[in-house]
């Protein structure tokens, strides 16, 4: 087995062997750091680590200098879209000319005009595009990710991009987490029958799902443009009866009991939250509930960002993602929303590093492997420049 040395650590962040507990409040500001330390790592975990008077002496096969700089666990990107045929890049004129997202939506083009483009490609090319952007956000420092369905929105391509994740997982050397997005919006087929949408995803989709076991979760778009609160139930109490654990969208453009439902759900996540009223603040900090803030989605399509130093200070635990996809976030950078989280939702550092690793790894229910640095957690490392003051 190989072993790698990583010595003259500036700020080791997240280290600890036994995993952190889920950071909410004031807590995302207080992760265990030490200072001037090693990592030893041992083919693809993680030996030991500690201060400098430690570091070990014996032979290794590989030694880094760290000199100065940081290290801290990959990325846990819990929310992404990662599986598409195309960026919508005419659509991201006509924002510039004036039409907001939702209207967008509302003339069939966004997630239906994604859907009808992934509907006409072959499994195989889906695949080899994935990859590639897989390969590409690896690069950029995540080491866990959740892919979301969404863009079939018939039986047929629904079970297609689920097959792509599920060899996406075989393939990638990270691990990754299927989500049903099978109510991402109302196909063109369906827009006089709600219901029987509804029923193809209850009655039809679910069943084969669960039969291939292709998802771990569960997701709904609850919005305006897409489902109600009271549809957003009905979906995940059938999820549920599949095991399929909730992790839905809502709040992005308007509050309208999507908060209140998926936490009815004990849902394990309630992503976007850009409006959230006082109740569902009050809600949100007594639960167990993680809020996920995608700040990439409102810098993309010129929005408003979700108010996450309340979240924060009302004691919410909240997780970054890159909410990857075609239309509002055509980007997986972690590293980008991590800076977001800073100068647009007014992290403190910490918050955001630890929002964006620990937190996430806890919306991936990944925290024992990722997430953290510690005797056997995966040696899947962020090492920084030196960080000068
Ligand atoms: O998280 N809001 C719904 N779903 C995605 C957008 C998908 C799309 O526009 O293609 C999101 O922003
Ligand atoms: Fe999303």
């Amino acid at each position: 087995m190989t072993t790698t040395l990583i010595h003259s650590i500036g700020t080791l962040f997240l280290a600890s062997d036994q995993t952190p507990v889920l950071a909410r409040g004031a807590q995302l500001r207080t992760p265990a750091t030490i200072a001037d330390a090693y990592v030893l790592m041992e083919g693809d975990r993680i030996a030991a680590w500690g201060p400098m008077d430690h570091c070990p002496t014996h032979p290794v096969d590989a030694r880094i200098d760290a000199q100065g700089g940081m290290v801290l666990p990959a990325w846990c990107d819990s929310h992404s879209h990662l599986v598409f045929a195309e960026p919508r890049a005419g659509e991201f004129v006509d924002k510039i000319k004036g039409e907001s997202y939702e209207t967008i939506a509302r003339r069939g083009g966004g997630i239906l005009n994604s859907a009808q483009k992934l509907q006409a490609l072959p499994e195989e090319v889906l695949l080899e595009r994935a990859l590639q952007r897989l390969h590409a956000v690896q690069r950029q420092g995540t080491g866990a990710l959740e892919i979301k369905s969404g863009y079939g929105l018939t039986v047929e391509a629904e079970l297609k991009m689920l097959r792509v994740i599920r060899r996406l997982k075989a393939q990638a050397n990270m691990p990754i987490k299927a989500t049903f997005l099978g109510a991402h919006a109302l196909p063109q087929a369906y827009q006089n029958n709600r219901e029987g949408y509804l029923d193809l995803i209850i009655d039809q989709m679910l069943p084969q799902i669960a039969d291939e076991g292709l998802a771990d979760y569960m997701d709904v778009f609850c919005e305006k443009v897409a489902f109600s609160a009271a549809e957003t139930d009905r979906l995940l109490e059938a999820g549920w009866r599949y095991g399929l654990t909730p992790k839905i969208h809502t709040n992005q453009f308007n509050s309208m009991g999507g908060i209140e439902t998926a936490l009815q759900h004990n849902a394990l996540s309630v992503d976007h939250l850009e409006v959230v009223n006082d109740a569902e603040l009050q809600l949100l900090a007594q639960a167990d509930t993680i809020a996920t803030l995608l700040p990439s989605a409102p810098f993309f399509i010129n929005d408003s960002y979700p108010p996450a130093r309340a979240l924060v200070d009302a004691g919410t635990a909240i997780a970054l993602a890159s909410d990857f996809n075609p239309g509002s976030s055509p980007s997986g950078n972690m590293c980008f929303v991590v800076a977001l989280g800073c100068i647009k939702l007014r992290l403190l550092p910490e918050e955001a590093l630890t929002a964006a690793t620990l937190n996430g790894a806890y919306a991936l229910e990944l925290a024992d492997e990722v997430g953290s640095i510690g005797a056997g957690k995966r040696a899947n490392l962020i090492l920084t420049q030196p960080v000068l003051w």
